[in-house]
């Protein structure tokens, strides 16, 4: 199926993109959380499934569900194990459930920038995570970014106290509730769909994202401002179950791990940039974008590092310092 025309309709009406499969091609459901057409997953999420829907047309074809239209990342895993959808691409402060072994990405001040997350995946050590969940019943086939992440709250933060006292969404992660708890806020894990409503009704004060998801949500209009602390990362698997992947036609699974991989080449080199895009059009828009000298940055970074210390026995010493080798 050429997914062309649906997509184009799609992206003008801002609905989501559905291809329209064909009797006898096999289809993959792929869903996610973030928009399709401004965000590094979105993107990646829809140019994969253009590629397969053209390249493997009247075999298989792929429709994406954007938004979290068919599933949150609290549901989609589960899903994916009944056999209801096929593959999906949570960030790994998503997988706790399933391993521990993401944890090191969810510390804060860990990796300076996505280049050394990159480097960190692209290692033996990094491969080796992506089968963490076999025995669970998922694989994960592809490592891909978002970007930094930055604090926002309905009060001006710009020392680690001004987080005292407040309440922040948090992915449903330990080591990110445990970073709030550093900085004296309470954490509240909440699904991303949810985290709009919850900041314009003042359920929670702050969140922390990156800035596509800051923009593509909207969630600098209901903040005072958005604190540019790069203090922690956003990335993700590209994940499916063993079950499904195992039983596909090798000719198939082939085809759709190479395509997956070129795809993953290609959106990964391009993230800084789709991420640069969205911080340009908040400070476009009117809104406050506050950079912190190196000093209060280093701040942030002193009140939340100790976390490092309350899970570095669980992920291995030995990880941690490989990831400090990469990040210089
Ligand atoms: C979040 O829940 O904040 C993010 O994981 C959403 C996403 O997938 O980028």
């Amino acid at each position: 199926t050429l997914a062309a025309l649906t997509l184009a309709a799609s992206l003008a009406s801002g609905t989501a993109a559905f291809a329209q499969c064909d009797p006898g091609e096999m289809t993959i459901k792929f869903s996610h959380v973030t928009n399709a057409d401004r965000h590094p997953k979105g993107i990646a999420a829809q140019l994969f499934a253009d590629r397969v829907n053209e390249e493997m047309n009247g075999r298989v074809c792929v429709e994406v569900y954007p938004n979290s239209t068919l599933y949150d990342d609290d549901k989609v895993l589960e899903a994916m194990l009944a056999g209801d959808v096929q593959m999906a691409a949570p960030s790994l402060s998503k997988f706790e459930a399933f391993t521990k072994v993401f944890s090191i990405f969810d510390l804060p001040f860990m990796f300076k920038n996505m280049d050394a997350v990159d480097e960190f995946q692209a290692s033996e050590v990094g491969q080796e995570m992506k089968a963490s969940m076999e025995r669970r019943g998922l694989l994960g086939l592809e490592f891909w970014h978002s970007g930094m992440k930055q604090f926002s709250a309905n009060t001006p933060l710009v020392l680690p106290e001004d987080a005292e006292g407040l309440k922040f969404r948090v992915q449903p992660s330990d080591v990110l509730i445990a970073q709030m708890e550093a900085l004296g806020a309470s954490p509240q894990p909440m699904a991303f769909s949810e985290v709009y409503g919850a900041l314009q009704m003042g359920v929670v004060d702050g969140q922390e994202n990156t800035w596509s998801n800051i923009y593509g949500q909207k969630f600098h209009e209901v903040q005072d401002g958005i604190t540019e602390t790069n203090h922690g990362v956003l990335d993700y698997l590209v994940v499916v179950s063993v079950d499904w992947w195992d039983g596909l036609d090798p000719a198939v699974r082939d085809d759709l791990s190479r395509i997956l991989h070129e795809v993953t080449e290609t959106r990964n080199a391009q993230v800084n940039e789709v991420e640069a895009k969205s911080r340009q059009a908040i400070i476009d828009a009117g809104y406050t974008v506050r950079e912190l000298t190196p000093e209060q940055r280093a701040a942030w970074a002193a009140t939340m590092r100790p976390v490092w210390d309350q899970f570095k026995d669980g992920i291995g010493e030995e990880k941690i310092d490989f990831a400090q080798e990469v990040n210089t």
